[in-house]
């Protein structure tokens, strides 16, 4: 017979037993969230406690910054972009790896999003890889942690500076990622987090938008919410009087997933130090292979989200490839894949669909910044085609039965591969 552990999960499971993935929420939050419901209190239009409750969190992390929380990440670009004034005519540098909510806002507007390649081995853009792609016509550049690891900070800052275009941060792959002890997130103008559905920090569906300027503030609000929130919180007073109509958005998060994204967030350094622990042990484990390797972490730098956990396998080194790969662990029951944050340049409004819609872009436009054949940005396509992504949803917390079994069907499944070479 096989002997039960605390967790349930007999010691000898095959890893096809997993525990609920993530989002788990614990007592204290389900009874918090269950208050609100029974209250009747799922929306907020004025500032009640539980906003601001998680927005104080995330500018307690952020050096004091000016913190929105709105209903969703890609809202919280869509504010981000907004309060630039960016429009038609406008560019905004992108990674082409990247969720396609680090551009998709920016159609809204009718700014033009340029995709820019990867510059380093773990999929993030370099100063290099953006430098290319400015134009006369860049106003700012968004960039990605992309799974955690941090971009290089202080060279991004420093062209942004240079070339006088505004930064903002997607941090929604990096919640508590960190570069010489300084979270991200406090490196550009702006800084945007997700707050829903798997992040290390989810309420379910929401965002969090950070600002360094009052004003960018302000904008955001009025954007996100008119009225008593607006009336409650916008600084400037000739803005507040736009709180009656406000900017033609209503991007409120509600209360109920607030309380439940806090309880992350209260918790951010323990669930990073298990996510760390495992996502490590994972990637040590597969990496004993020729030719396996992680995505390694910069000195300086540590992981915070690591919203995948990512190896690449180097087909020549390793006998086999990545497909090969992700088929022998599935087999041993580990639900490997392939990361679902794939080149935006192969996707269809950037190889030549035209939305209906999309009156703001000129032919020459089009032509030149959504008109991309699967070869451009080589070195984004080639990392993803040899990538494989394990499920990092499951090992938010400590999980070493999981961990343990997937440690095994890892062994068997090499083993599988070298015997068929
Ligand atoms: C890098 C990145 N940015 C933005 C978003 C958008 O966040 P949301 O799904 O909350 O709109 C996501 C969501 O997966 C993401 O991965």
């Amino acid at each position: 017979m096989t002997a039960m552990t605390s967790t349930g999960l007999a010691a000898t499971a095959p890893a096809t037993d997993h525990p609920q993935q993530w989002p788990v929420y614990d007592g204290q939050a389900v009874a918090r969230a269950t208050d609100l419901i029974r209250a009747g209190r799922t929306f907020d239009y004025r500032h009640g406690p539980e906003i601001a409750e998680i927005e104080q969190l995330f500018s307690d992390h952020l050096d004091g910054r000016h913190v929105l929380a709105v209903n969703s990440g890609t809202s919280a670009l869509l504010a981000a972009y907004y309060v630039l004034g960016l429009g038609p005519g406008d560019e905004v540098l992108v990674p082409s790896l990247t969720f396609l909510a680090t551009a998709s806002p920016l159609f809204v507007l009718g700014a033009t999003p340029v995709l820019c390649d990867s510059g380093s081995a773990n999929g993030n853009v370099t100063v290099a890889s953006l430098a290319e792609r400015i134009t006369s016509r860049t106003r700012a550049i968004a960039v990605t942690h992309l799974f955690g690891h941090p971009c290089p900070m202080a060279e991004i800052a420093q062209l942004a500076r240079e070339r006088s275009l505004a930064l903002i941060e997607d941090c929604s792959h990096a919640h508590g990622s960190t570069i010489d002890g300084v979270p991200v997130g406090t490196f550009g103008d702006l800084a945007v987090f997700s707050i829903g559905g798997l992040k290390l920090v989810s309420g379910g569906m929401g965002g969090v938008l950070a600002c360094r300027d009052t004003r960018h503030y302000d904008l955001a609000c009025l954007l996100s919410s008119f009225r008593q929130r607006s009336n409650l919180t916008v600084h400037d007073p000739a803005l507040r009087r736009l709180a009656d109509v406000g900017l033609g958005g209503n991007l409120r998060i509600s209360p109920v997933a607030a309380v439940l994204a806090s309880s992350h967030m209260r918790r951010l350094d323990a669930l990073v130090r298990a996510k760390h622990h495992n996502a490590t042990a994972l990637v040590t484990a597969l990496s004993t292979h020729p030719g396996i390797e992680g995505l390694g972490v910069a000195a300086g730098h540590t992981m915070g989200g690591w919203y995948d956990i990512v190896l690449r396998v180097d087909p020549l080194r390793a006998g086999f490839d990545r497909d090969d790969l992700v088929a022998a662990l599935k087999r041993h029951g580990v639900r490997a894949g392939v990361p679902q944050t794939a080149p935006l340049h192969r996707t269809s409004v950037f190889t030549g669909a035209r939305p209906p819609t999309w009156h703001a872009y000129s032919p020459a436009t089009l032509r030149r910044c959504f008109t991309y054949a699967p070869e451009d940005l080589p070195v984004s396509a080639r990392l993803h085609d040899e990538w494989i992504s394990l499920p990092a949803t499951y090992f938010n917390e400590p999980q070493e039965d999981l961990l343990g079994a997937y440690r095994r069907a890892a062994e068997r499944a090499l083993s599988d591969l070298a015997a068929t070479r």
